[in-house]
């Protein structure tokens, strides 16, 4: 477990209790959450500190090379949330619903959110949109599950959309942003996500709600920030929204030392003595002295 925050660990478990991030939102402390598609990358993020691990389907695009998130499946979800919550320990893990897993029916949502949080070991799930997921919201909600809400850019439904570009930017879309989220949270959400809308609609927003907001590509009134695992961490080529901020260039580093180790192998500078193992004397005498080891003599 981190020994960073450690104000809210749970005494029972070292998680992070989700009424905590309504005390957060109360006291303007800010929420940081951050995608997380494996174990490592769990363990690294809970090593840092942050809240908030979103298992995001945003893992079709920078984990699995997709062209978007819609053909990402609930198995794949699944598996990288088992992944994910061997690795974090303190930070709640946020499953994204993917698309396809929750439109159908209340049924199929309570379904597919409970294989999630009883198979996966979410502690809470997401789903996108307003319209009838307030509904489906409202129904994993009653099952006993904690939802959050994502409002704005939805890249699930981004075609409707026009494409991955920002909303809200009329008055009317705007308004109809702030009234989704409010619907939600009646429904039960317990934070939702605002994605690339015009900080001033954030800001009412987080101010209009009673849950915690966490903003991407949202401006900074947001009670929480959220980016994604690759993007922020700069090993994901494809483009860039302008609202991500490279912490660092592990993609540089990564080709920098993957290019090191091929010309050690090509030289035979690696593997060096530390890397091998070695024979106890005598065994080794032995060894060579028997009929397997003669015809490698040279
Ligand atoms: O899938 C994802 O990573 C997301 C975040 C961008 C909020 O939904």
């Amino acid at each position: 477990m981190s020994d960073k925050p450690s104000r809210y660990a749970s005494w029972t478990t070292g998680k992070l209790p989700l009424p905590a991030l309504q005390e957060m939102k109360g006291r303007g402390e800010k929420i940081v959450m951050v995608t997380a598609y494996d174990a490592p990358s769990g363990r690294l993020a809970d090593a840092a500190g942050v809240d908030l691990i979103l298992v995001g389907d945003s893992s079709g695009m920078v984990v699995h090379g997709r062209e978007s998130t819609v053909q990402v499946t609930l198995d794949e979800i699944l598996l990288m949330t088992q992944w994910v919550t061997r690795g974090a320990k303190r930070p709640l893990v946020i499953a994204d619903m993917p698309f396809g897993s929750y439109e159908t029916s209340d049924e199929q949502a309570i379904g597919n959110a409970v294989r999630l949080v009883k198979d996966g070991g979410a502690d809470a799930v997401k789903i996108e949109r307003g319209g009838t997921s307030v509904a489906r919201a409202k129904a994993i909600v009653g099952a006993g599950i904690p939802v959050m809400g994502h409002v704005g850019l939805t890249p699930q439904t981004a075609t409707v959309l026009g494409g991955f570009k920002a909303q809200g930017r009329t008055a009317e879309r705007a308004q109809q942003l702030i009234d989704e989220a409010l619907e939600l949270q009646a429904a039960g959400c317990f934070a939702i996500v605002l994605e690339a809308v015009p900080s001033t609609v954030a800001r009412t927003a987080t101010q209009a709600l009673g849950v915690p907001t966490i903003g991407i590509g949202a401006g900074a009134d947001t009670d929480g920030q959220v980016l994604v695992w690759h993007d922020m961490l700069g090993y994901y080529e494809g483009h860039a929204p302008r609202f991500v901020k490279r912490y660092a260039e592990l993609g540089d580093a990564i080709v920098d030392a993957l290019g090191r180790y091929a010309a050690d192998v090509r030289s035979g500078a690696f593997p060096e003595e530390q890397h091998t193992y070695a024979m106890p004397e005598e065994e080794l005498k032995a060894f060579e002295a028997g009929p397997r080891a003669k015809p490698l003599r040279r």
